[in-house]
């Protein structure tokens, strides 16, 4: 067994997701980590067989619509009823499956990617991935954080 030591599966809980940036071939993935299965009201025990209900799952952080991230760097991803909520369109996918049925995403899946939970840290055990590092590469402009304001007075 083996694998990159992501988080834990409680920094993923509290925090909603949790991102990072991985290598594979000569191009940059952005991967989030979603809270599943545990979710409350959720779906604990429909068909899931052979211990894999994983607690959390892991998607690349692309809208299958358009270019557009579902988490970003300052707001996470948003989450409502076990599903991620694309910031652009509105679509819905399901935080356990990945899938689509509403909006201008409806029939299409996110990309999982592999990840395995063990003694509650999540590893990246996906072979086609390297990790980078956690969070997002910068974008030119997407980030509007650093707003800076003095109080000089004269
Ligand atoms: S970009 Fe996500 S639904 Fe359109």
């Amino acid at each position: 067994m083996s694998g990159y030591r992501l988080t834990t599966v409680e920094t993923v809980r509290e925090r909603g997701s949790w991102a990072f940036t991985a290598r594979e071939g000569d191009a940059d993935r952005e991967v989030f980590l979603v809270p599943c299965a545990d979710e409350p009201g959720g779906k604990t025990d429909a068909g899931a067989t052979d211990g894999e209900d994983q607690p959390v799952r892991a998607w690349i952080n692309r809208c299958t619509h358009e270019d557009q991230r579902l988490h970003r760097e300052e707001v996470g991803a948003v989450t409502r009823g076990g599903s991620v909520v694309c910031p652009k369109h509105g679509s819905a996918f399901d935080t356990c499956e990945g899938s689509c049925d509403n909006g201008e995403a409806a029939g299409t899946t996110l990309r999982s990617i592999d990840v395995e939970v063990r003694d509650c840290a999540v590893f990246l055990t996906d072979d086609d991935l390297t990790y980078l590092y956690e969070g997002l590469p910068d974008d030119d402009g997407d980030d509007q954080g650093s707003a800076s304001s003095s109080h000089l007075t004269f």
